[in-house]
């Protein structure tokens, strides 16, 4: 049974779009479990193997309590330069050791101007980390600023059945 849902927005900036999803997609949970945001990933530092010791830096030792406690992770992110956005790799590279994926549900919103890179590797990465992965929980969203508003609705009807759908898995635990 999936009581908790932790969102990961991969961009840092204020008005994201990632974040109008975000937004979208926690009204779109409605009460079917808890919607828990992560705090902003430009909180963790840069990961090093040197600081990947038994007494990690707090905002890490936080980001991971979050993922544990969570049912299913969802990460909802853009694309830059054609790859996974440096911030969230840094996130996911800080998973690594403690192996806080494994086994985990992973949804992932690639919404971006065109995403079909980022949206690849990032799915490899997910894979090598052992997060668990179903076809209908990836959705690939291109030209996604046109397609939702700034308080959260998304006005494309392809991409909100893509995203309910997602959900609908999801959270029936199938
Ligand atoms: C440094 C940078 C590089 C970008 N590179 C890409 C790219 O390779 N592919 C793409 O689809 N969008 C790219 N974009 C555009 C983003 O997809 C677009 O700005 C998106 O709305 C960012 O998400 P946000 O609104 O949640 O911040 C890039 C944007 C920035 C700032």
């Amino acid at each position: 049974m999936v009581r908790t849902v932790l969102a990961i927005n991969g961009s840092t900036r204020a008005s994201s779009s990632n974040g109008h999803y975000l937004h979208a997609i926690e009204r779109l949970v409605g009460d079917r479990a808890a919607f828990v945001r992560s705090p902003s990933i430009s909180d963790l530092p840069h990961f090093s193997p040197d600081l990947d010791h038994e007494d990690p830096p707090a905002s890490v030792v936080h980001f991971r309590q979050l993922v544990l406690a969570s049912d299913v992770v969802l990460i909802c992110t853009p694309e830059y330069a054609m790859g996974v956005v440096g911030s969230l790799k840094n996130a996911l590279d800080w998973l690594v050791s403690s192996s806080t994926l494994s086994g985990k549900p992973v949804m992932l919103v690639t919404a971006s101007l065109n995403g079909e890179k980022g949206h690849a590797a990032l799915l490899e990465t997910l894979t090598v980390i052992e997060a668990l992965l179903r076809p209908e929980t990836n959705v690939l969203i291109p030209f996604a600023k046109t397609k939702v508003t700034s308080d959260g609705v998304i006005t494309d009807d392809p991409a909100l059945q893509a995203i309910q759908n997602a959900l609908d898995v999801l959270l029936a635990g199938r």
